[in-house]
């Protein structure tokens, strides 16, 4: 996919595969997909899949897996203790990473659960660039505070730094120096920042942070969920890294970091997670906690066929061609935004397509979620699911009050192999149509608002009939198109 030039000098991103199974979508009339919206609560998670088209909710556990992956499941061996399966999974991560130890878990949160139960105590505070929804929750649930140190450039929507996700090593050093070593649980690195629009880390921001935790016997921690994504940047974007392959990238954070942990419904396009050490003591802590939530020790909560789709799909990530996809598609889709005037987060990262609502929904207060308005809308216009990643996400002030987002955006996440450029196409299309009537989109309100998690089973509604007036304006503008 990186090395073929079109004749006509066009930048086609070409898959270097073929499709070989396929699975029916289905796109309702406009009049349907917005009482399907209505009947959701203008949430999107809420929304039952045979009335979404294409679905970008996440790109979690729902890669497309390579004919290797289904095979490999096939010749599973299905036991309790001691399965081929789970040695063969154990080699293949010992090798990729060059660590000596595998914990095997069933998916990234349970990762997260079991590092802040073994190395969170009350008061303490995890470091990291940014937290990710179920890491800081774990962290919290076991009393720790969480200490963001991503570099200001971070939160800027429109930047040419190729390392956005990457840590401030002042701000980390002043961290250091105010909480005090004795204070820190760990250090937490999330490769491809998810909640900042799925942004990488350089490897040289990884060296100099794995530099100051071993000069201050800190503990450093890696979450591997978005490595895939964040390998392809090294490689493409840091210099030094051009030429070097990219199992060797993947064993230098291997070597730079004390404990690796990641979902496999991301990394290896499967199911599942697991962490990994070669520090003996660390190994043990965690181990005693395994079986108490996950399971017995070769397998962790996994069934046999998801670790052997694991062990291939890890295997598969070493090869630029299969983890270049996501990449390049979130940039034809980004491009192609851009061009047409609609603010997206640049430069294109990792995971997905990240729509700045800030700026597409300014003329709604924040106050009525202007993410959360503009995701409803965009299903409504396309039949295309996206997440929200704003002022719906946080959690209210003890006070009642909003806590206020800093950054609005509508996440369109793309699996790994799973649409094909005019589906993207498609996307890009209608949401370009929805940013030239972007005036019509209106805020929404909470009609049942959980205390925790709201924005996985909250119920909003429109606060007028904006809703309507957008589905009238597509049908005189589309005509008899779906
Ligand atoms: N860490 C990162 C960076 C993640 O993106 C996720 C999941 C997790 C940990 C937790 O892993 O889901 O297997 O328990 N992200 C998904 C998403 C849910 O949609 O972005 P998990």
């Amino acid at each position: 996919m990186s090395n073929v030039t079109f004749f006509s000098g066009e930048n086609v991103p070409l898959e270097m595969h073929k499709v070989r199974m396929v699975q029916k979508i289905n796109l309702l009339p406009i009049e349907e997909r917005l009482a399907c919206m209505k009947e959701a609560g203008f949430n999107t998670f809420l929304l039952k899949n045979r009335a979404v088209f294409l679905d970008m909710l996440t790109d979690s556990g729902v890669n497309a897996m390579s004919e290797n992956q289904y095979a490999a499941m096939m010749q599973a061996d299905d036991s309790y203790a001691g399965s081929e399966t789970f040695f063969r999974l154990e080699a293949t991560l010992q090798d990729i990473f060059g660590m000596k130890h595998f914990l095997p878990a069933h998916q990234g949160r349970a990762c997260e659960n079991i590092i802040a139960k073994v190395f969170v105590t009350p008061g303490s505070t995890a470091i990291m660039n940014y937290h990710f929804t179920t890491t800081k929750a774990h962290i919290h649930l076991m009393g720790g505070k969480v200490e963001e140190v991503i570099g200001d450039e971070g939160f800027k929507i429109d930047s040419t730094e190729p390392f956005k996700g990457n840590l401030d090593i002042n701000k980390l050093n002043n961290a250091i120096e105010r909480i005090g070593v004795e204070n820190i649980c760990f250090v937490r690195i999330e490769a491809g920042t998810n909640l900042v629009g799925g942004q990488p880390v350089s490897m040289q921001n990884v060296r100099e942070v794995s530099h100051i935790c071993r000069r201050e016997g800190i503990t450093l921690v890696y979450d591997a969920s978005l490595l895939a994504d964040n390998l392809y940047f090294i490689k493409v974007r840091e210099a030094a890294y051009a030429d070097v392959d990219i199992k060797a990238i993947t064993r230098e954070i291997g070597e730079l970091t004390d404990i690796i942990y990641f979902s496999a419904r991301k990394l290896g396009a499967a199911r599942g997670g697991g962490i990994l050490t070669s520090n003996d003591e660390m190994f043990n802590k965690m181990r005693e906690m395994i079986p108490l939530y996950e399971g017995f020790l070769t397998y962790g909560g996994m069934s046999v066929r998801e670790m052997e789709a694991m062990n291939v799909g890890l295997q598969e990530t070493m090869d630029i061609n299969v983890i270049s996809q996501t990449p390049i598609f979130v940039k034809a889709f980004a491009d192609e935004l851009q061009a047409r005037g609609v603010p997206v987060v640049t430069p294109s990262g990792g995971l997905g397509c990240h729509i700045d609502a800030q700026r597409f929904c300014s003329h709604i207060p924040q106050t009525q979620y202007r993410a959360g308005a503009l995701a409803a809308a965009v299903f409504i216009a396309s039949g295309v699911r996206g997440m929200e990643r704003g002022t719906m996400s946080e959690q209210r002030n003890d006070d009642g009050t909003e806590r206020l987002s800093e950054v609005e955006l509508l996440r369109l996440a793309i699996p790994k192999r799973v649409f094909t450029l005019s589906q993207i196409k498609y996307a890009a299309d209608r949401i370009a149509w929805l940013y030239e009537n972007r005036e019509l989109i209106g805020g929404l309100e909470f009609d049942e608002e959980p205390k925790v998690l709201r924005f996985f089973f909250g119920r909003l509604k429109a606060t007028s009939d904006w809703a309507e007036k957008l589905a009238a304006k597509f049908r005189k503008d589309f005509g008899e198109s779906l």
